[in-house]
């Protein structure tokens, strides 16, 4: 029996949003269970120690910090939101988890938070529908791919396989919307768009347009919430080859959201026209947003064709739609002038150097 969860960026937009959701649920399945925040700095322990959870202030890519606080706490599960980028993270913690079972004799969890772009042409996927309930860890090996969350996929079921522990997999989506953590409250791409507007008192769209899968943050913690109960009341669901969710609710239809972020900081006089203008260049979007050249098209651009299935079949149930939230971006650009920290740090391990 799973007695104590260990959730890594904690401090972070979703991470912190989950922490907060399972502090708040009434779930029995969660009576009993302790707590353990990961977090990288000591003002973010401070702001999440009102929580009454334990915070441990941690760089997880470190392999001895990473085993001993899995070892240590005796921790059975870990929802790790820290990164879908570098596979040596998950390595560390399932092999740390693959320990903890073998001292334990108890069956332990990795739940993984990865990217859902990856399934669409811009990010080299084939076209065509994809479902979470496709062979997708066997495509994803076929498919030979060096993009990073593709190989973070693949190494996290792969090694969950090699130390016998149980995983899954959360394609996550574009996410809007103020989390409900201590520390970092925005997400990635809305709010990079916004910020860069203000900075640079235009507001830009790419030259094709894109709809790519959304979510509320709201309805993607609860998601976790859901498989978290699951798995502590030991349900028979997708894990591990099989355990891929698409955490998607609708689309997000890019052209719009940029017309409405245009028309919310022209009402500010934040921006001096209305009016949405072409990125001169992919180029020139990288570096103004802070996202990886390689892959701004498929930030961007791209829609893909997911279709999830899996979510859905446990009871999720999104109460986010999409015209709710093109009807929320004004509160998308007040978030930012409300909460703004900067940018989030989750690219700079793909350029470790700049750090
Ligand atoms: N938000 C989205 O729209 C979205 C969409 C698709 C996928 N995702 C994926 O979901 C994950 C979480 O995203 P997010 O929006 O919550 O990002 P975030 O707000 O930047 O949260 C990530 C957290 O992990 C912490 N962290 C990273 N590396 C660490 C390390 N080595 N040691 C300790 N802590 C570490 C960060 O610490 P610092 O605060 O010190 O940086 C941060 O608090 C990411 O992997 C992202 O790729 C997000």
């Amino acid at each position: 029996m799973v007695q104590n969860i260990l959730i890594t960026g904690a401090a972070g937009y979703i991470g912190g949003s989950v922490l907060s959701d399972l502090l708040a649920t009434s779930s029995s399945a969660l009576k009993g269970v302790r707590l353990y925040a990961a977090v990288r700095t000591q003002e973010q322990v401070q702001a999440l120690s009102k929580l009454g959870v334990n915070v441990i202030q941690m760089d997880i890519s470190d392999a001895e910090t990473a085993t001993e606080a899995v070892l240590k706490n005796e921790i059975d599960m870990v929802v790790h939101t820290a990164s879908s980028i570098l596979a040596d993270i998950p390595i560390l913690l399932i092999q740390a988890l693959g320990q903890r079972r073998q001292v334990s004799g108890k069956q332990t969890y990795f739940i993984h938070s990865s990217v859902i772009t990856i399934y669409s042409e811009e990010a080299g996927w084939p076209a065509g529908e994809v479902k979470d309930t496709d062979p997708l860890f066997q495509k994803e090996k076929e498919l030979a791919s060096q993009h990073p969350v593709v190989k973070t996929n693949i190494a996290v079921v792969e090694e969950a396989l090699k130390h016998d522990v149980k995983c899954v997999n959360i394609a996550v989506p574009t996410v809007y919307g103020t989390g409900t953590g201590q520390w970092r409250k925005l997400s990635v791409s809305i709010p990079a768009y916004i910020r860069v507007s203000i900075e640079h008192k235009i507001v830009y769209k790419f030259d094709k347009d894109g709809s790519p899968p959304a979510v509320h943050i709201s309805d993607l913690a609860e998601l976790y919430v859901i498989l978290v109960e699951k798995i502590l009341q030991e349900e028979d669901i997708p894990m591990t080859e099989t355990g891929y969710y698409f955490a998607m609710a609708h689309r997000a239809p890019w052209w719009q959201i940029m017309d409405g972020i245009a028309n919310a900081l022209y009402a500010r006089g934040l921006v001096p026209e209305p009016k949405v203008h072409i990125w001169p260049s992919d180029e020139m979007a990288a570096e103004y947003l802070g996202f990886p050249a390689a892959y701004i098209r498929a930030m961007g651009t791209a829609s893909g064709n997911a279709t999830p299935v899996n979510a859905y079949r446990l009871g999720w149930q999104p109460k986010w739609t999409q015209e709710k939230f093109l009807e929320s971006i004004d509160d998308e650009v007040q978030a930012v002038l409300d909460f703004d920290i900067g940018n989030t740090n989750i690219f700079k391990v793909l350029h470790p150097s700049e750090n």
